[in-house]
């Protein structure tokens, strides 16, 4: 087919034709492909195109984001997620939807965390892959993004990522990997940061070397809105959409081509990605007749995913759910006015949205209002709460707060909802928070009262799922996805910020959220995994199994509470101590379960060998050798269950400068060099065994070191047999 298309042609294929779309060759039977943000709806711009949501865009769903979601831990959820969304951009005549975003909640006030789903690469790899799948399902491409390590947005376009390998193959590349493996996106899109000196649209190593020939991505790489530098040097580095349109790319690839820069090879490779993936657009369109977007749908379903991820932090004296009888103050501007979406543009222009006091009312609750606190004007007014049963403040930031394009100044609630809050809540019989923020807040007042649930932006339609569960017609079953810190300083990243900017070291390596505070022991105020609920859940019966070298992990859990609900069960594992340092749990898989009350069901984790997988400091991969720890849990630090399995995995090269320690607790390695060396010097030293006290000084020794305890004793070749065989293992 490419060779059909002229120069001229293929050049014009390779950056987009205006905002939204890809060029149109007709004549050679190429249409054009359209294509819309986001990952929260779709921002769908018919006249005027921008990439930060400053246009305006058509009415359409503004779904929950990404960071609510997520804590439903749903698996079919997500995939839901996609087709609902997709079947409202198949309503549009939008070919690719320009989401889900998957990467690392790094830093806490990364300003677009809204969008992503979890500072763990499992998490977000996993409910990305569904999000991607249940999306093109319909017929719709999806674009995985922002690939990779953008994961602040100061100075977005020019900050440098400095990460070492392991660290980039372990926490940031991962959940792309298991988007790209899992679910096969049409398309990626390339973030505007460099990675270690190299802008990400010029990035071969990344772009080819690991993302299309070792994980052989068959998809397109577009780029950002505007992230080419060069047109010609991101063609030769395996970029294959420039978007927007450009007015110099054109000419810039043709001087490449005639001055030898860019050789016509590199363009046709982009060509034909291009060609397939236009192809693959054209024969999806047959499928819009399939479906057809109703809105009464996308809100049962918001209303549902938002049900499910509303996270109960805090319930001291039941304070939830509220009960009709009893006599409330609900107080705070969002509970009128909600703060229900991010900035940027995953921004949806929607007509109206349902606020938290709209459902109370449709559905006959009855309560008293005060708006407490005006965010644009930072004010707050005195209220007294001392008459009502309960009080729930409705808190939430400034829309102004969260977005694309700056990180967030501070942690913090605003100023008013603080002052709000510390003049008032002492006053109260029992109260509560119910927070609308994308991300983590500080709670400094969280103490003083009874009560605390975390709502995310929950969209347009989301807090019908918010009131289900504040009222008790759902027990809530969300858990969080990013560690909630005390205080700003106890961020994993509170340091690596500290900067002009420029430069983001990566100095954590892969210690990020709960790996850094569970290993370094710092109290968060609620833990990665964290949510209560109404009802109680009991684990049993827990076995592994050893399958060739999968594990089966089976194991029961019942609803023993007087509630229906459901119940995320999380696999962590503890690796057998290797080269790198490594935290004591990283997440392995995690399932959902829905359990009448009374209900118990049997559930299954099937871990491949490949799941284990980890690199040393080169990126070089291997599966470490030793015994495994998988803990079973509802949070990251309980433990309903510890199982322990071995793998036969790849064991560190040994040299005479091995320590005897690094390979005495390896039962076969420890019967070699018995043997061979411990025997024989044991004789020389008429001894019939190591004594107690001496054990510790011989096990530090190197192995050239205990060879030569004794003169004459091990030959040369005792240590050239003594490593042949040890390497054997
Ligand atoms: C923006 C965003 C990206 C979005 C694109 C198109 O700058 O970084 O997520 O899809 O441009 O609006």
């Amino acid at each position: 087919m490419k060779e059909k298309l002229t120069l001229d042609e293929k050049i014009r294929l390779v950056t987009g034709s205006d905002w939204w779309r890809t060029v149109a060759v007709e004549e050679k039977g190429l249409s054009s492909v359209f294509m819309s943000d986001g990952p929260h709806g779709l921002r769908v711009q018919i006249d005027s195109g921008d990439h930060l949501g400053l246009n305006k865009s058509i009415n359409t769903v503004c779904y929950p984001a990404e960071s609510i979601i997520s804590s439903s831990f749903n698996k079919e959820l997500l995939f839901k997620y996609g087709e609902v969304i997709g079947k409202e951009a198949l309503s549009l005549s939008v070919d690719m939807l320009l989401g889900p975003g998957v990467n690392i909640k790094r830093n806490p006030k990364c300003g677009r965390n809204f969008e992503y789903y979890a500072e763990d690469p499992v998490v977000s790899g996993k409910l990305g892959s569904e999000f991607i799948k249940g999306l093109q399902s319909v017929g719709v491409s999806a674009c995985v993004k922002h690939f990779v390590c953008n994961n602040t947005e100061n100075k977005r376009n020019y900050s440098d990522s400095r990460v070492n390998e392991r660290t980039l193959r372990e926490v940031y590349l991962k959940p792309f990997e298991i988007c790209v493996k899992e679910a096969h996106p049409d398309a990626l899109m390339c973030s505007y940061n460099l990675v270690n000196g190299t802008y990400m649209s010029e990035n071969k190593r990344l772009l080819t070397d690991i993302l299309k020939k070792e994980w052989r991505y068959s998809g397109i790489v577009v780029s950002d809105w505007g992230a080419v530098k060069s047109r010609s040097v991101s063609l030769r580095s395996g970029l294959d959409l420039e978007m927007p349109y450009s007015e110099c790319s054109y000419n810039d690839v043709k001087k490449a081509l005639e001055d030898g820069s860019l050789r016509e090879s590199d363009l046709d490779k982009a060509v034909e990605r291009m060609i397939s993936f236009i192809k693959k657009s054209e024969e999806k369109r047959s499928k819009r007749t399939l479906y057809s977007f109703s809105r009464d749908e996308a809100r049962e379903y918001s209303r549902e995913v938002v049900s499910e991820s509303v996270v109960l932090l805090k319930n001291k004296e039941n304070f939830f759910p509220l009960k009709r009888e009893e006599k409330l103050l609900i107080v705070g501007e969002v509970a009128k006015k909600p703060h229900y979406q991010g900035g940027g543009s995953a921004h949806i222009d929607n007509d109206s949205v349902l606020s938290f006091c709209d459902i109370l009312k449709e559905r006959n609750i009855n309560f008293d209002y005060k708006e407490g606190y005006i965010l644009e004007k930072n004010t707050t007014e005195d209220v007294d709460p001392s008459s009502y049963d309960k009080v729930l403040f409705v808190v939430g930031n400034k829309k102004s707060d969260e977005s694309e394009g700056f990180d967030r100044d501070t942690l913090s609630l605003p100023e008013c909802v603080n002052t709000l809050l510390e003049n008032t809540l002492k006053k109260c019989k029992s109260s509560g928070l119910l927070i609308f923020t994308g991300g983590v807040v500080t709670l400094p007042f969280e103490k003083n009262c009874n009560g605390v649930m975390y709502a995310g932006l929950p969209g347009e339609y989301g807090c019908e799922g918010v009131v289900d569960v504040v009222m008790g017609d759902v027990s809530p079953s969300g858990k969080l996805t990013e560690t909630w810190i005390k205080k700003e300083e106890d961020a994993t990243t509170y340091l690596s910020c500290i900067s002009n900017e420029k430069t983001v070291e990566y100095n954590e390596g892969v210690f990020v959220g709960y790996k850094y505070y569970e290993s370094k022991n710092i109290k968060p105020l609620f833990e990665f995994g964290h949510g209560l609920s109404y009802t109680k859940f009991k684990y049993s019966n827990a076995k592994i199994e050893k399958e060739n070298d999968n594990f089966k992990i089976t194991f029961k859990i019942k609803n023993i509470g007087k509630m229906d609900g459901k119940e995320t069960a999380f696999l962590f594992v503890t690796y057998p101590l290797t080269s790198e340092p490594r935290s004591y749990k990283s997440l392995l898989d995690f399932t959902k379960v829905s359990l009448k009350t009374g209900e118990e069901k049997e559930v299954m984790f099937l871990i491949k060998k490949e799941d284990l997988t980890v690199y040393n400091e080169d990126g070089k991969e291997y599966i470490p050798f030793g015994e495994y720890t998988f803990t079973l849990s509802s949070s990251l630090s309980s433990s309903e269950a510890v199982l322990k399995g071995e793998i036969d995995g790849k064991r560190d090269e040994v040299t005479l400068f091995t320590l005897v320690d690094d390979i005495w607790n390896d039962k076969e390695r420890r019967q070699i060099l018995e043997e061979i060396v411990i025997k024989k010097l044991l004789v020389a030293f008429r001894m019939n065994e190591i004594p107690e006290d001496k054990k510790k000084i011989i096990l530090s020794l190197p192995l050239y070191s205990l060879c030569g305890l004794a003169k004459g004793v091990i030959s040369e070749e005792d240590k050239k047999l003594l490593l042949e065989r040890l390497n054997e293992v």
